[in-house]
């Protein structure tokens, strides 16, 4: 292994320290806490597991920490409402609407409805225009491409001037993450490529990256000789590609996850690496806790810095 392993489960746990430290300062001096409603819609497994593991991290770190749990079939109107309910609660800062939601409510409407102040999850149109003016405009940085960016500042890696290129151009990740690398200033001021389904000589494009984010959902997609030797490699992939037993109960079935990079022998050559899992799935919760914060901390006038 030449590669150096980029630990997003050693990362988040500095930065959650960090939060808790800043919430309990602000407990002291305020008597508030941050408010964190997670709202999921139906029973869909995955959605389960993150919306748990949510809760968990919040509680841990001192928040208020609310979940509403709905049934598969409640109405967009209803569902309409209770996000205005939260729109309006004081005690509430951060409203998280776990996705996907049933077919037949409208996602964007529902996205719309929250208030931009308190969109967490930085999916609010008003968001995204905001991460793209960049600077101090900025409010909620989407949690994943924020994440990475974190892995990328915490880690040393020097990105000003530096050849990024992201595979992927979802809305989530490839998108916001492009964008934040262009813009100016701490863990940006890159050169950025964007490469999708339709591009033309994906593996030229990936040759040429200093830094390689890769979020396309494809399990191996990215192969060893793709990787410029020396390069920081950020495989954004989560893929269940199948199930073993689980180490602490083995009667209980887990998933297998692979990336979309080839780990075992990209990380011959690449210069920094992440694993999956424990490199960027810990540090999504991670960010969406400090959105929270800082939510909280808008609200009281207090800057927020770096965190
Ligand atoms: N479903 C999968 N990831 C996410 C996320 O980051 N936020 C929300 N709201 N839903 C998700």
């Amino acid at each position: 292994m030449t590669a150096k392993l980029i630990k997003g489960t050693d990362i988040g746990e500095e930065i959650l320290q960090e939060i808790t430290t800043e919430t309990t300062q602000i407990k002291e001096k305020y008597g508030v806490v941050p408010g964190l409603v997670t709202i999921l819609v139906g029973s869909n497994p995955a959605s389960i597991s993150y919306v748990t593991l949510k809760i968990k991290t919040a509680h841990r770190l001192g928040f208020q920490e609310v979940q509403d749990n709905q049934p598969a079939d409640i109405s967009e109107k209803d569902l309409l409402a209770l996000i205005d309910r939260y729109n309006k609660d004081d005690s509430i800062h951060g409203i998280l609407v776990q996705l996907p939601l049933p077919k037949h409510i409208d996602e964007k409407k529902v996205i719309n409805a929250i208030d931009p102040d308190k969109d967490v999850d930085g999916f609010h149109p008003v968001n995204v225009g905001r991460l793209m003016i960049g600077g101090e405009e900025v409010k909620f940085p989407p949690c994943t491409p924020a994440g990475i960016q974190e892995l990328i500042v915490r880690s040393g890696i020097e990105t000003s001037g530096a050849e990024a290129v992201v595979v992927g151009r979802s809305n989530i990740v490839g998108k916001p993450i492009a964008n934040m690398l262009i813009q100016r200033g701490k863990g940006a001021d890159a050169t950025v490529t964007i490469v999708h389904t339709k591009t033309k000589n994906l593996a030229d494009h990936c040759k040429r990256a200093d830094i390689l984010i890769v979020a396309a959902g494809v399990p191996g997609l990215v192969k060893p000789e793709w990787i410029k030797p020396g390069a920081c490699v950020i495989d954004v992939g989560v893929n269940r590609v199948g199930e073993k037993p689980s180490k602490n109960d083995p009667q209980k079935m887990v998933p297998i996850l692979k990336g979309d990079v080839d780990f075992d022998a990209a990380k011959e050559i690449a210069g920094y690496i992440t694993p999956v899992p424990g490199g960027v799935g810990p540090m999504t919760i991670t960010m969406l806790m400090r959105n929270t914060l800082r939510s909280l901390k808008s609200r009281l006038g207090i800057q927020s810095g770096n965190s």
